[in-house]
C-alpha cells in the first residue's frame, strides 16, 4: 500500500510508519546537537530509571528521548495507549514512535520497554510493577506524568468521566482552524455546566497523578530521592477565556495543587513533585482546543522571527538539563517555567500586534500556517523530505515491527 495523509477536521486518521521513524531519528539528532552546542551534561541528580506515563507522543515522547539520548542516558519504561497495524488500518503514530524509540535504544545500548494499554487500568499498573522489578531492580528514580486524554473511568463504578473544553460563566466566540479544509472559521462556545467542569477536573486534573504516585509508593517502587513531573499550560491573557479561566485551566490548577499531596508522599524519601509549565505547541491533544489555534499561528510566526521557536523536544532538553531540579529556577507558585520564552515581552508584543488583525483571508500571511501545518503532518509521519512516500509498504512488514 501507499500511505497518504487522511485528515478529518483537526484529526489525522492515519500515519506513515517510516515517517514516524524519521521523526524519532530527528528528535534524537536534535537532542544530541543541543547537548553538544550548549555543553549540557547530566547532573548528579539526573534520573537514571524513569517511568513515563504518556510516552508515545508530544511532551511525554520528548521527555523520553531527551532523558534517554541526552547525557542522562536513562533507562525508561513508557506507558501509552496506541493501536498497532491490522486489517482495519495501519495503526497510530504513537505505536510506531514506540517501535522506533526501542529500535534506536537497542542500537545505542540503552534499555527501554513499552507497556501499551490503558494507564487507568489495574492490568497496566500490574505490568508496570513487574517491569520495574525486571528492568529497574524494583525502584524508579523519576515518574513523568504526561497523559492527555478526553476520558477517564471512575475507578469505583467503571463509568466514564468526559472532559469538555469550554469557558466558565460566559460564552466565548473566536476563530478556530480546520486543518482538513485549511481554513479559519468562527465558532462559539457556550459556558460549561457544573458537571462538565467537574468531569474535566477528574480527567485532566491531578487525581490520577496522585493515584499513580500512591500506588507506586504503597508498593515500595519509589527510590530514595524519587521525583515526579507533570506538564501544564497557563498562557497569556488573550487565551485565558478558553484556557486558563476555562475548564482546562481549572483542571490544571487542580494539578498544580496536587503537588502538595504528592510532596507529602515523597518527603520520607527526600523526593519532590514538580509541575513544568510548557509552551503552547501543536500536538495531537492541543489541536483539539477550540480557539487556541489562531494564537498558535501568530505565536509560531513571532517566535520563529525572533529565533525562539521550540518544539516539544527542545522544551524537554531545556527542562531536564537546564532548569530541573534547580529550586531557584521556579516562579512564586513553585512552578518550573519552560513557557518563559513564549511569555517574554518581545514575543507577546509581536503577538498582540498581529492577533487582532487575523481573519480567514489573511491567516496564511499573518500567521505561520505552513509551519504549523508541517508540524501537524510530521506528528503523524508525513512531510519529511527524506521519506519516500511513494514506496509500497506491506502490512506484514508493519506487523513484524514490535514496540
Ligand atoms: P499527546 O496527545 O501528544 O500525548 C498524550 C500521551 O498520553 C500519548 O502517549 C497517549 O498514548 C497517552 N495516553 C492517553 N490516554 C492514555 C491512557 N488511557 N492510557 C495510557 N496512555 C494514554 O499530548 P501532549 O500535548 O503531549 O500533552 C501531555 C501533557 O502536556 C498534558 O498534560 C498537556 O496538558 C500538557 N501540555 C501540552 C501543551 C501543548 O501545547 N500541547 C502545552 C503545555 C502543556
Amino acid at each position: 500500500m501507499i500511505i497518504q495523509p487522511q485528515i478529518q477536521g483537526v484529526v489525522a486518521r492515519n500515519c506513515h510508519p517510516y515517517g514516524c521513524q524519521a521523526a524519532v531519528k530527528d528528535h534524537i539528532k536534535t537532542v544530541r546537537a543541543l547537548v553538544q552546542s550548549n555543553a549540557l551534561a547530566a547532573k548528579e541528580s539526573t534520573p537514571k530509571r524513569v517511568l513515563i506515563l504518556g510516552a508515545s507522543s508530544g511532551f511525554g515522547l520528548a521527555s523520553r528521548i531527551a532523558l534517554m539520548f541526552g547525557p542522562a542516558a536513562a533507562s525508561t519504561i513508557g506507558v501509552s495507549f496506541e493501536r498497532g497495524p491490522s486489517e482495519k488500518g495501519v495503526g497510530s503514530a504513537g505505536w510506531y514512535n514506540n517501535v522506533f524509540v526501542k529500535e534506536e535504544a537497542d542500537a545505542s545500548g540503552l534499555t527501554t520497554s513499552n507497556i501499551i494499554g490503558d494507564a487507568f487500568s489495574e492490568d497496566v499498573r500490574q505490568r508496570v510493577t513487574d517491569t520495574i522489578h525486571r528492568q529497574f531492580g524494583g525502584k524508579v528514580d523519576m515518574v513523568v506524568y504526561s497523559l492527555a486524554t478526553g476520558v477517564r473511568p471512575d475507578p469505583k463504578t467503571g463509568e466514564f468521566w468526559r472532559s469538555a473544553i469550554k469557558p466558565i460563566g460566559k460564552t466565548v466566540s473566536g476563530y478556530s482552524i480546520d486543518l482538513e479544509k485549511q481554513s479559519l472559521s468562527l465558532m462559539t462556545l457556550p459556558p460549561a455546566t457544573e458537571q462538565e467542569m467537574d468531569e474535566t477536573i477528574k480527567v485532566m486534573g491531578g487525581e490520577d497523578w496522585l493515584h499513580w504516585m500512591s500506588f507506586l509508593s504503597e508498593n515500595a517502587l519509589l527510590a530514595e530521592g524519587c521525583s515526579t513531573v507533570s506538564y501544564s499550560y497557563i498562557g497569556p491573557e488573550h487565551t485565558h477565556d478558553i484556557y486558563h479561566d476555562g475548564t482546562l485551566g481549572k483542571a490544571k490548577i487542580d494539578l498544580h495543587q496536587t503537588r502538595a499531596a504528592i510532596n507529602t508522599l515523597l518527603t520520607p524519601l527526600n523526593g519532590h513533585a514538580d509541575v513544568a509549565v510548557c509552551k503552547a505547541l501543536v500536538t495531537k491533544a492541543s489541536v483539539f482546543i477550540p480557539g487556541l489555534t489562531p494564537y498558535l499561528l501568530v505565536l509560531y510566526k513571532a517566535m520563529k522571527a525572533q529565533g525562539l521557536h521550540e518544539q516539544c523536544i527542545e522544551q524537554m532538553v531545556r527542562l531536564f538539563y537546564q532548569k530541573w531540579p534547580n529550586t531557584d529556577d521556579r516562579d512564586e507558585d513553585g512552578l518550573i517555567r519552560v513557557d518563559d520564552w513564549e511569555l517574554s515581552d518581545e514575543v507577546q508584543h509581536a503577538v498582540n500586534d498581529i492577533l487582532p488583525l487575523l481573519n480567514p483571508d489573511n491567516f496564511r500571511e499573518l500567521g505561520d500556517f505552513d509551519g504549523l501545518y508541517q508540524e501537524f503532518l510530521q506528528l503523524n509521519g508525513f512531510g519529511f523530505d527524506d521519506v519516500d512516500y511513494q514506496t509500497e509498504i506491506s502490512l506484514d512488514a508493519l506487523k513484524a515491527l514490535r514496540p
